[in-house]
């Protein structure tokens, strides 16, 4: 997810049992200029494999470009996004746009194939506008082009993040290929991923919103046995999230990005409201860390315990980039 998927929530996910996590989309135009933010997005840790990188774009040839450095940066898999809905991406006729032009949506899967050892996967929304059912004709063209796996997301973009997936869509897509299927969409909790695998017969089930903040919901879809977090445990979570994520994209930039952390942490009853509010209007991350102490005292002995399990390597310490798109 554009804007939340850091190395820290990668990781994080991975810890709580992810299968595999995703980068958020990369510019193939930006990695081909070299544009040093955009580079950032290819530090890659030792503890997030299996990790796909998504890249997307609209030249064939420079699609192809961006997955070779994807693939020399050690990702996994490469994945290719037609499914960003946001305006800036879809004018430039990357992102959900390719859907609706199906021979230059396979040159690009094509090309990539071709250029990288790893698979190549897609991301796709059901289609542009509402009802649309675009993802069932270009689906398995996609995969005739060289998709060992496709991800359906089965909303329109017009939708962006309104209304509901409609996984029926989903069940329909995995009648017509031969490749893993992938359901994307308010998979929120284990009986839900349960009830969308068993009616769609996907491979598996891609949890976003769900994980934000909220990396025990991935572990009780993953099969534990739903344990909701204590406080400390919360706080825990949350203050190392921040330390990695200054890590990552330095102190100024992680200020302003972990504000919408702060809600996805401590809602869901877990603190009263006012205490994001409170957090969200502290003036630098070491208040922050102050006042979530306070807050709940023993959660720095958890916190000890969970930085020794997850001793961070150098490339960590690198300057990531804070995308400016967003959306899928
Ligand atoms: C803030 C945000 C950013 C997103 N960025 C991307 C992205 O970069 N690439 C992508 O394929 N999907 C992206 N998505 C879409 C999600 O991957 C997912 O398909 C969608 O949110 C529905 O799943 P969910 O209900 O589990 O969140 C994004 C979603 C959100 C909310």
């Amino acid at each position: 997810m554009a804007g939340v998927s850091v190395q820290a929530f990668r990781r994080q996910g991975r810890r709580y049992g992810a299968g595999l996590v995703c980068s958020e989309m990369v510019s193939c135009a930006g990695l081909s200029h070299r544009n040093e933010r955009t580079l950032g997005y290819l530090r890659i840790a030792d503890d997030e494999h299996p990790l796909a990188v998504q890249i997307f774009g609209s030249e064939p040839r420079v699609m192809a470009e961006a997955a070779r450095m994807v693939e020399a940066a050690g990702a996994d898999l490469v994945d290719i996004n037609y499914g960003c809905p946001v305006k800036k991406v879809t004018k430039t006729g990357a992102g959900a746009t390719l859907l609706d032009d199906p021979p230059r949506a396979c040159a690009i899967v094509e090309a990539v194939a071709e250029a990288v050892a790893v698979p190549v996967m897609v991301k796709m929304r059901r289609g542009l506008e509402n009802g649309s059912r675009t993802a069932l004709s270009v689906g398995p063209q996609l995969v005739d082009a060289g998709a060992s796996a496709l991800t359906l997301h089965p909303r329109s973009a017009r939708q962006m993040y309104s209304g509901e997936a409609d996984h029926s869509l989903t069940a329909e897509l995995v009648e017509l290929v031969d490749v893993p299927v992938i359901a994307s969409g308010d998979i929120t909790s284990r009986a839900r991923a349960e009830a969308v695998l068993a009616t769609t017969g996907a491979a598996a089930v891609m949890v976003g919103r769900a994980a934000q903040g909220d990396p025990w919901t991935i572990a009780e879809i993953a099969g534990e046995n739903g344990h909701r977090p204590s406080r400390e445990e919360v706080v825990a979570e949350l203050v190392l999230f921040m330390r990695e994520t200054v890590r990552e994209l330095g102190e100024e930039r992680a200020t302003g990005f972990l504000k919408k952390f702060y809600g996805w942490y401590l809602g869901k009853g877990r603190f009263p409201k006012p205490f994001k509010q409170e957090l969200v209007q502290l003036p630098t991350l070491s208040d922050v860390e102050t006042r979530l102490f306070a807050a709940a005292p023993r959660a720095r002995a958890v916190l000890e315990t969970l930085e020794r399990d997850t001793a961070v390597g150098d490339e960590t310490m690198l300057d990531l980039p804070i995308s400016i798109y967003g959306g899928g």
